[in-house]
């Protein structure tokens, strides 16, 4: 089969790693990839919403699958674009329909939908320009801290939590007068605040059955101890000591079999990953958010962990055939270690070379590009997030300290990571 992988992360690089190691891959291709994706397929420079310009190069290069990496070009109705067209309707599409990616796209339709088939999350209520005034009401009397949520994508940046009443009509303000996230804030979500451990689900879906494949724990924080500014993520941990199977259970029958058979019952079409954000409060489960697309950098620690071949999963779970599938993930964990620029997540110089990509990191390491370039014969960095390093070992302990000493070897001005991924576990 011929693929092409969408996006430029260390998801996608992830991806591409494990994609090229099955025997249904025979050419793969990236776009626009990244500098270590270049190791398993071909780098074109085609954007992820560029939907026209895709259907030129995959008629051209006779693609049979796209595998969708990141939430926009989903939202923006990629599959849609593909099976609507008698060209392209043949081609695999991984990732859902338009009005499947909702469950990230918009809060709103997120925590109706939830609220339509008795999903455990928390409680809300929902603002617009009309009902503006309302919402400061609301706002006046709610119990803190409060929890804001820009309606629509906001690269990550919707969510704020605010610990005074002033502050949350301030930010609401913000958001709804201000469009602080541009239309995206034009509506915004006001929640209940849950406290409690996070945790992430992984389920790939054709929209009636699904798998399972993996479940990880992801840091948010820049700073060590989980303090400082949320990021798109600083490291990994999989598994999670406390998602035993009697947890797991709990989950499925709560909160993943309802959302698949919601997702059925109201024709949505979807054929694709599930990351369900759960949160544990006191020994139960509840749905913090939703996305329609793998986890970063919880990509870096499920595929590595998951040893069925992923483009065999595909054609099943395109075919309906998941059921016949069985799941099976590697005994060991596995961790990942996220190395970032300088300043980020606020503003951080790009283009810096990177040096002791050609060292061996040792068995047991995966070294993963999210933000990187080639430039001639030098890689350099080109965003926040640089690179992934993940290791696997008998416990998080072990894995944590083997992707550490990976990470030594590399180094580029101003790089940073948090030394204490997995701190809890320890
Ligand atoms: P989201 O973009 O919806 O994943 O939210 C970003 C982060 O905000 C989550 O990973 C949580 O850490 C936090 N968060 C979101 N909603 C809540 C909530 N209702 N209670 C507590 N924390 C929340
Ligand atoms: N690591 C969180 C996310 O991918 O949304």
């Amino acid at each position: 089969m011929n693929i092409l992988l969408l996006g430029s992360g260390g998801r996608e690089h992830a991806l591409a790693w494990k994609m090229k190691q099955s025997p249904l891959c025979s050419s793969l291709f990236i776009a626009p990839g990244n500098a270590g994706t270049s190791a398993f397929g071909i780098n074109v420079n085609i954007g992820v919403n560029d939907f026209a310009v895709q259907k030129t190069f995959c008629l051209k290069h006779n693609i049979d699958m796209v595998v969708v990496g990141p939430e926009d070009p989903l939202v923006n109705g990629v599959y849609d674009f593909y099976k609507n067209d008698e060209a392209l309707e043949h081609i695999i599409v991984v990732g859902p329909s338009a009005k499947g990616a909702q469950l990230e796209g918009s809060k709103t339709f997120s925590k109706q939908f939830m609220q339509r088939h008795n999903i455990p999350t928390a409680a809300y209520a929902e603002f617009d320009d009309l009902s503006f005034e309302q919402g400061v009401d609301y706002l006046e009397e709610h119990a803190l801290p409060i929890v804001l949520k820009a309606d629509g994508l906001a690269a990550g940046k919707g969510v704020l939590i605010c610990q005074s009443n002033e502050e949350a009509i301030e930010v609401f303000t913000s958001m709804i007068k201000g469009r602080q996230f541009g239309e995206a804030s034009s509506r915004v979500v006001v929640e209940e605040f849950l406290a409690g451990i996070e945790i992430s689900v992984f389920v790939l879906t054709n929209g009636s059955d699904y798998k399972i494949i993996g479940h990880a724990k992801d840091y948010k924080r820049i700073g060590e101890g989980d303090t400082g500014l949320n990021t798109g993520g600083m490291g990994c941990v999989s598994p999670v000591p406390f998602a035993d199977a009697f947890f797991m259970k709990k989950v499925e029958k709560n909160i993943i079999k309802p959302t698949i058979k919601g997702l059925y019952s109201e024709g949505l079409e979807y054929k694709g990953f599930v990351f369900f954000g759960l949160i544990l409060v006191n020994d139960e489960p509840f749905v913090i958010e939703y996305n329609c697309r793998m986890g970063d950098p919880e990509t870096e620690v499920v595929i590595p962990r998951l040893n069925n071949d992923l483009v065999a999963l595909f054609v099943a779970m395109d075919k309906g055939e998941l059921e016949e599938q069985r799941i099976e993930i590697d005994e060991r964990a596995c961790c990942t270690v996220m190395a970032v620029s300088g300043g980020y997540p606020g503003d951080y110089k790009k283009d810096i070379a990177i040096e002791g990509l050609t060292e061996g990191l040792g068995e047991d390491v995966l070294l993963f590009h999210a933000g990187t370039r080639q430039a001639g014969d030098t890689i350099v960095t080109n965003g926040g997030r640089v690179l992934a390093v993940s290791a696997f070992g008998s416990g998080i302990k072990e894995a944590v300290n083997t992707a550490k000493k990976g990470l030594e070897k590399i180094s580029f001005e101003g790089m940073y990571y948090r030394k204490d991924i997995g701190y809890e576990f320890e």
